[in-house]
């Protein structure tokens, strides 16, 4: 997989793209990366990119001819091209299972008070990575490569990737390592049994008290087979 980013501040990608799984997955040539400055394809010697809105409004707009250009010079008819911005449903991992298929991505960074919005023409969809603004799509790019290029990482179980969060509408299960006991919280005696079969069903009852706390919206959207429906109850009898 390449994927190819349009940003005005390149140098904000040097750590996150030298560090840990990103790192490793880039040495393996598992994946390429690379990091365009959209000034670079500014038709004037000053190397302007943005202007003021027409209508009026606060702030400056990225021109719609620059980011255009910077575009076209970076894809092909095979390129998914994605603009971050705040103005879409927000992303889910499923969109980064999506986009882990690709084989060519580019992701447009917009900056100030956006881009023009005729740059919507050039674009096969917009990513938002959630309810709030941030100043720039670099942050956003980060977590979308981030998030699609630890799919691809051999170093990462399947079964690892199968048990997060979200992979079956459930948040993940609360997980412990020694020592078994920290400051009087014990690890739950279940878990050093070693039953495979009694671990198995606590760790679905705990995904579904997550799940059931922190996001009830997604037991609403999964159909809870006969065993989840149990502890379910047991669940909220308890609470
Ligand atoms: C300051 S924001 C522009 C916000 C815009 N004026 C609005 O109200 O929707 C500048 C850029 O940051 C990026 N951005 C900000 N928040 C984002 C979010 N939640 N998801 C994805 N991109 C975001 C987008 O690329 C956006 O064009």
């Amino acid at each position: 997989m390449k994927i190819t980013v349009l940003t005005l501040f390149k140098d904000m990608y040097e750590g996150f793209l030298n560090t840990s799984i990103i790192h490793r997955i880039l040495e393996k040539h598992l994946a390429e990366i690379e990091i365009i400055d959209i000034r670079d394809y500014s038709f004037d010697k000053h190397r302007h990119v943005d202007d003021t809105p027409y209508g009026g409004g606060a702030g400056m707009l990225m021109k719609v001819d620059v980011v255009h250009h910077a575009i076209k010079e970076n894809s092909s008819e095979n390129t998914h091209i994605i603009l971050t911005s705040p103005k879409s449903w927000p992303l889910k991992q499923e969109d980064l299972v999506r986009l882990s298929k690709e084989e060519e991505i580019l992701i447009v960074c917009g900056h100030y008070e956006g881009i023009d919005h005729r740059i919507e023409k050039y674009i096969n969809e917009k990513i938002s990575i959630g309810d709030y603004i941030l100043t720039g799509g670099e942050l956003p790019s980060m977590v979308l490569i981030d998030g699609i290029l630890r799919l691809l990482d051999e170093g990462i179980s399947s079964d690892s990737l199968k048990e997060e969060s979200f992979n079956s509408s459930l948040l993940e299960y609360p997980q412990y390592t020694r020592p078994v006991e920290y400051e009087g919280e014990r690890v739950p005696d279940v878990l050093q049994n070693g039953n495979h079969s009694e671990i198995r069903r606590y760790n679905l009852k705990m995904a579904l008290r997550e799940t059931l706390l922190y996001r009830p919206d997604l037991l609403e959207n999964r159909e809870l087979n006969k065993e989840e429906n149990e502890l379910l109850k047991e669940i909220k009898n308890e609470l």
